[in-house]
């Protein structure tokens, strides 16, 4: 049986990098593997080095829900639940911090990144990757798809069930992490040697999944290309990174192989090319935005969906809990 998790966090409004790159890919699982929990981590969220806006955090949380069931997340075939709802992560993650090093957390490549030049660094930040790893090993996951940015701390979710399993008794399932071939790694639009993200600082670079057509139309018109005088239309990452990127983005939401679409579209010139690929952008998002909308004007039924896929996730944490407490000679509160 093969169990799958990921989270996302509700830092920004969805993107298209989000949607093509991961969400794809939870929709194919959805579909292959035996069973698919999506979490939206908002305690990773609160751990971020700029203050939240806890109004934001709270719309966020509920705008990034319903875009996971915008997109096709189906909350009866997946376990769709909010991570701060179920308590469990936090405590699991006490125990684990038990067993994690100061050194291995201190070296975490993301955590560097994150903190440096801050005058502000929580401890909730720098624990992050073990409330990751409570994440997944309270739900014996086996694969967890994630971007190649996330191998760090699926390794460490590893080590830290490992370590634990050892010292205490075969409790955690040992993760993998699992990238897909069909993610598409979607650029900055106006800034194509970064990934399309929303610490991005060019809103003009970034297409939201709720965006309106006339803005994904313009976002994309004026997406930087390169002053090749012959305008060819190929793809080549590294002479000609923001004509591959359109490629790929063409590539991904029309489903159709780069090789085709250079056929077609090689020799027409930067301006029709760009037209295509936002038709096809816009055509893609349109079903989304729609059900988007139907969704949000029942805010009772996302709610609900919450409420439920809360309960199936504690189902499985729960007793997950029970027995690493157990393991670690905690007693047993009277029932
Ligand atoms: N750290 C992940 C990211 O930024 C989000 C995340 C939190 C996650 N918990 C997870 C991903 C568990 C996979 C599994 O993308």
């Amino acid at each position: 049986m093969t169990r799958v998790f990921s989270g996302m966090q509700p830092s920004g409004a969805p993107h298209l990098g989000n949607y093509l790159g991961a969400w794809v890919n939870w929709l194919a699982l959805q579909e292959t593997a035996d069973e698919t929990i999506y979490c939206v981590v908002d305690l990773h969220a609160i751990t971020s080095p700029v203050e939240h806006d806890p109004a934001s955090l709270r719309r966020r949380t509920v705008e990034l829900a319903t875009a996971m069931l915008a997109i096709g997340i189906d909350p009866v075939r997946s376990t769709l639940f909010v991570q701060s709802h179920v308590t469990e992560h936090a405590e699991c993650t006490w125990l684990l911090n038990c067993v994690t090093s100061f050194g291995e957390l201190r070296k975490q490549p993301q955590f560097k990144e994150k903190s440096e030049g801050r005058e502000f660094v929580s401890v909730g930040l720098f624990d992050y990757p073990v409330l990751q790893a409570a994440d997944i090993l309270l739900y014996h996951a086996d694969e967890v798809p994630v971007g190649e940015d996330q191998r760090h701390h699926i390794e460490l979710a590893r080590n830290l069930g490992q370590r634990f399993n050892h010292r205490y008794g075969e409790v955690f399932t040992l993760p993998k992490a699992v990238h897909p071939p069909a993610a598409a790694r979607v650029m900055d639009l106006q800034d194509p040697a970064r990934r399309m993200s929303k610490s991005s600082t060019a809103e003009k670079g970034i297409v939201y999944v709720l965006d309106e057509p006339k803005r994904v139309e313009k976002k994309i018109k004026s997406a930087v290309t390169d002053s090749d005088p012959d305008a060819r239309i190929l793809h080549d990452r590294d002479a000609k990174p923001g004509v591959s990127n359109l490629l790929e983005i063409l590539s991904a939401v029309t489903g159709r192989p780069v090789a085709d679409l250079i056929a077609e579209h090689d020799g027409n010139g930067y301006g029709g090319f760009k037209t295509a690929v936002a038709e096809a952008v816009v055509e893609r998002l349109r079903p989304i935005r729609d059900r988007y909308d139907e969704l949000a004007a029942d805010p009772a039924e996302v709610e609900r969906i919450l409420a439920d896929g809360a309960a199936r996730a504690r189902a499985i944490a729960g007793p997950t809990l029970e027995r690493a407490r157990e393991a670690m000679g905690l007693l047993a509160p009277r029932a």
